[in-house]
């Protein structure tokens, strides 16, 4: 697939289906995604992947932290939200201190990176989906994933295999392939005239 119908046909999904890339094949996509632009080559970031079982210690530190009375309907709801997928990618920015590059920096450096790896799964045949919300400042959730003080949780990729929902397949897994129209962005773009210097 080209890179404009890449980007033109990605398409976060839910649901998804059971397969997911193994651990070998999501670090191999990791490293391509790894190209992003990066201020000094930081690297200011780290995933943790959660599968199978794993996937109901989050949903269990979910429930904790969210308060919600074991046994009830809210409960259940509450566990069952991270097994909307088979794999999650729990996205973690990991800043240091640096003189030339701030943290905001190796924050938009690590959003950049996550972008990419959206793109790098679909290219692949995977579908992933950023989902955060209040979960990711739960101090629950913070100490199952052993998140370091100055560590931000950013939320989780979910990923899985695309229900099969179009004619034109991406060869890899089979997920479909849909190109988009484009946003209007026409309000988004502006130049500055040359003036007259100031400075
Ligand atoms: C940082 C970040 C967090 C997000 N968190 C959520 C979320 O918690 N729930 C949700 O439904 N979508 C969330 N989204 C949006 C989806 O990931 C997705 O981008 C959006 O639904 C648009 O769909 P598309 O990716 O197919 O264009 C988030 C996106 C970003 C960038």
């Amino acid at each position: 697939m080209d890179l404009i119908t890449a980007i033109r046909s990605r398409r976060s999904t839910a649901p998804v289906t059971d397969a997911a890339p193994s651990e070998a094949e999501l670090r191999e996509h990791l490293a391509v995604a790894a190209h992003s632009p990066d201020h000094a080559g930081l690297r200011p970031w780290r995933l943790i992947s959660i599968r199978g079982a794993a996937r109901q210690r989050l949903g269990d530190a979910l429930v904790t932290g969210f308060g919600d009375e074991p046994g009830t309907p809210a409960a259940a709801k509450t566990a069952s939200r991270p097994l909307r997928a088979p794999l999650l990618v729990a996205i973690v920015c990991t800043p240091v201190q640096h003189p030339k590059v701030p943290a905001w920096e190796q924050l938009a450096a690590t959003a950049a990176m996550v972008s990419t790896l959206e793109l790098v799964l679909f290219n692949a045949g995977w579908t992933a989906m950023w989902r955060s919300g209040p979960a990711v400042e739960l101090p629950e959730v913070r100490r199952l994933l052993e998140l370091a003080e100055h560590e931000q949780l950013l939320g989780w990729l979910y990923i899985g295999g695309s229900p099969d929902t179009g004619p034109a397949q991406n060869a890899a897994v089979g997920s479909a392939v849909v190109e988009q129209p484009d946003p209007e962005v026409g309000g988004k773009l502006s130049e500055l005239s040359a003036g007259t210097a100031t400075v």
